[in-house]
C-alpha cells in the first residue's frame, strides 16, 4: 500500500466535509478516489481487467445510494440539469463540450503510444540432440558416431570422391530449392520461409557441430526438433521418409567438402555436444 495515495484521497474527503460538497460532487469523489487508491495506491499493480470490475461495482453502489431515496435523486441531478440549461453555465458547458473529443482523442494517441513489437517466440536454432535416434531401423549413438565414411577420406580417397559426389547429387535434387546453389541460404522458396534455411557458408553452423549433429537433422527436419526449438515450425523435411541413411551420410560429406570446413573433432565432445 502506498500511504501517501491513501492519505491524499482522505485529505480531499476531509476538505468536501468542511465546504459541505453537494451529493453530487461527493458520489464522484468517492468514484475517482476508489479508482486513485485501487490504480496507484499498491505497489504491486492491480490488473487492469479486476480494476475494471472493481470499478463497475462502485458505479453500480454509488447509483444504488443515488436513487434511494427522492431527496437523494434530486440532489444528484438537479445540479445537472442546472449546469446544463442555466444562462450562468453557458461558457463552463461550452468548455466541457469542446473537451470531450480532445479527452477522446488524447486516449487514442495515449494507446497509440505503444512501441509496436512483434511477438516474441523463443527459438534455440542449435537445440540439444537427443542422446541416440532410430532412423530408417538403424539406431545412431549421436554423441559418439562418426561419419561412417569419413575415414575413406584417408584410405581410400577414390572411395571418398565417390562418396562426396554421390552427396552433391543428392543436395542438387533435394535441398538447393531451399538452402541455395551456391549452400548460402539462399534457395528459390527461401524468401517464403520463417525460420530461413540454415547457410552452410556460415561459420557458425559446419566447423561447430559434429557430423552426427547434422545427419539428426537432416534424418528428423523441423518435426524432429525438440520443443525449445520449435516454436519456428521448420520447413525442413525429415528426409529419413526419403533418403536412405547412406544418402544423408553422403550429403554432409558433400556440405563440408563444398563449404571448405571440417566437422568438430570428435575429441572435442564430451559432455556438451550442444550448443
Ligand atoms: C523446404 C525447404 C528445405 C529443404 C528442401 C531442405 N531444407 Fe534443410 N532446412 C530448412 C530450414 C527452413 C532450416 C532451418 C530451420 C531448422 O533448423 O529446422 C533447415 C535446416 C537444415 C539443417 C540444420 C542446420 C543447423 O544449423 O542446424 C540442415 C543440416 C539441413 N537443413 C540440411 C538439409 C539437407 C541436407 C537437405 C536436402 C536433403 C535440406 N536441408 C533440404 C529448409 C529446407
Amino acid at each position: 500500500m502506498k500511504l501517501a495515495i491513501v492519505l491524499a484521497v482522505v485529505a480531499v474527503m476531509v476538505v468536501l466535509r468542511l465546504v459541505r460538497a453537494g451529493l453530487l460532487v461527493w458520489l464522484a469523489a468517492w468514484w475517482v478516489g476508489t479508482y486513485a487508491v485501487l490504480r496507484y495506491g499498491f505497489v504491486t499493480p492491480i490488473p487492469a481487467s479486476a480494476l475494471h470490475i472493481f470499478m463497475a461495482i462502485t458505479a453500480l453502489s454509488l447509483f444504488a445510494y443515488a436513487t434511494s431515496s427522492r431527496e437523494r435523486m434530486r440532489a444528484t441531478y438537479e445540479p445537472v440539469l442546472a449546469f446544463a440549461s442555466e444562462s450562468r453555465f453557458t461558457l463552463p458547458l461550452a468548455l466541457v463540450a469542446a473537451s470531450i473529443p480532445g479527452v477522446v482523442a488524447w486516449s487514442v494517441y495515449q494507446g497509440l503510444q505503444q512501441p509496436l513489437q512483434p511477438p516474441y517466440f523463443g527459438r534455440t536454432v542449435h537445440p540439444s540432440p537427443p542422446a541416440e535416434i532410430t532412423s530408417r531401423g538403424e539406431k545412431v549413438d549421436l554423441a559418439r558416431a562418426a561419419n561412417p565414411f569419413r575415414n575413406l577420406e584417408k584410405t581410400d580417397v577414390q572411395a571418398f570422391r565417390r562418396h562426396v559426389e554421390n552427396g552433391r547429387r543428392v543436395y542438387y535434387r533435394n535441398c538447393f530449392f531451399c538452402h541455395g546453389d551456391d549452400l548460402g541460404g539462399a534457395g528459390m522458396y527461401a524468401h517464403g520461409l520463417d525460420p530461413v534455411p540454415a547457410n552452410f557458408l556460415d561459420s557458425g553452423v559446419l566447423p561447430m557441430f559434429q557430423e552426427s549433429f547434422f545427419f539428426w537433422r537432416i534424418a528428423k527436419g523441423g518435426p524432429g526438433m525438440p520443443d525449445e526449438g520449435a516454436p519456428g515450425d521448420s520447413a525442413m523435411p525429415e528426409w529419413e521418409r526419403m533418403l536412405s541413411n547412406e544418402e544423408m551420410w553422403d550429403v554432409i560429406l558433400f556440405l563440408y567438402d563444398d563449404a571448405g570446413y571440417r566437422p568438430r573433432a570428435l575429441e572435442a565432445v564430451g559432455a556438451e555436444v550442444a550448443h
